[in-house]
């Protein structure tokens, strides 16, 4: 892992639930990115993968044992015969002090009632199209109205991902986003190396030319923003 300096973080534990209606926008990317980094700053971390596809746990079982250790639990791996397998597996991964968690594309109403129970920051990755952006802030919309979304109205912020080349095409979400004052947080490019990395249960930087000063400023921004203390958001 490359050694740049990552912020301080917060003493308490932290939740991460990386969520957006659409499929292929990054939340596996960004949740295996996360971490990564997270193990690589020597804290205990575990990935939840409520993804049935299983994408985030394919790269767990690639990853290589010289790197940082991740813990992995797979709720859905378990039937009903098993809950309690499951659920000691899922109190153990919850006492990590980092706790980074991916979603499927298609979200049930009581599927994600339970799961923003388990966050205590919500990270929505959007691509710099006309038609996700379109989806993103729908999906942004109904979250902000979702009940339990509303009994427990844990920071949300925006990343921007596989932007190429300005962020011009994100100017109509960044306004809808201020008006609901949610902050957009970070800009990741599309890059080759979020594929390399995917595939030998790497994060970028820990591939030998993976990213570069740009990106980790990216990543900097957002683990900056997931650590900081919660400021009570007010839903009008
Ligand atoms: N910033 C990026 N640069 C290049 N490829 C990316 C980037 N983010 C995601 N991808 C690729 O796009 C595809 C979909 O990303 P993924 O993280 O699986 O999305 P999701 O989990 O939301 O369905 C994957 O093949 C992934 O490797
Ligand atoms: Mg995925």
């Amino acid at each position: 892992m490359n050694r740049r300096s990552l912020p301080e973080l917060a003493p308490e534990q932290r939740r991460i639930l990386v969520v957006n209606a659409k499929g292929g926008c990054g939340k596996t990317t960004l949740t295996t990115n996360l971490a990564a980094l997270y193990a690589s700053m020597e804290v205990d971390t575990a990935l939840v993968d409520h993804d049935p596809q299983g994408s985030s746990s394919q790269w767990l079982k690639a990853r290589g044992e010289s790197r940082p250790p991740i813990q992995g639990v797979a709720p859905w791996k378990h039937t009903a015969d098993a809950s309690t397998t499951r659920s000691f597996q899922m109190r153990l991964a919850f006492e990590a002090r980092r706790v980074v968690i991916d979603t499927p594309a298609a979200l049930s109403a009581s599927d994600f009632g339970r799961w923003l129970r388990e966050a205590d920051r919500i990270v929505i990755p959007v691509l710099p199209s006309a038609i996700d952006i379109k989806a993103g802030a729908r999906f942004i919309g109904d979250l902000l109205l979702d009940r339990h979304y509303r009994s427990k109205p844990v920071p949300l912020a925006v990343v921007a991902n596989r932007v190429r080349r300005n962020t011009l095409v994100f100017q109509k979400l960044e306004r809808f986003l201020i008006s609901l004052r949610i902050p957009f947080v970070a800009t990741f490019r599309d890059l080759q190396g979020y594929v390399r990395a995917a595939e030998s249960g790497d994060g970028l930087f820990e591939l030998a030319r993976g990213g570069d000063d740009q990106e980790w400023a990216s990543f900097v921004r957002l683990i900056r923003w997931i650590e900081a203390p919660t400021s009570p958001r007010v839903i009008g």
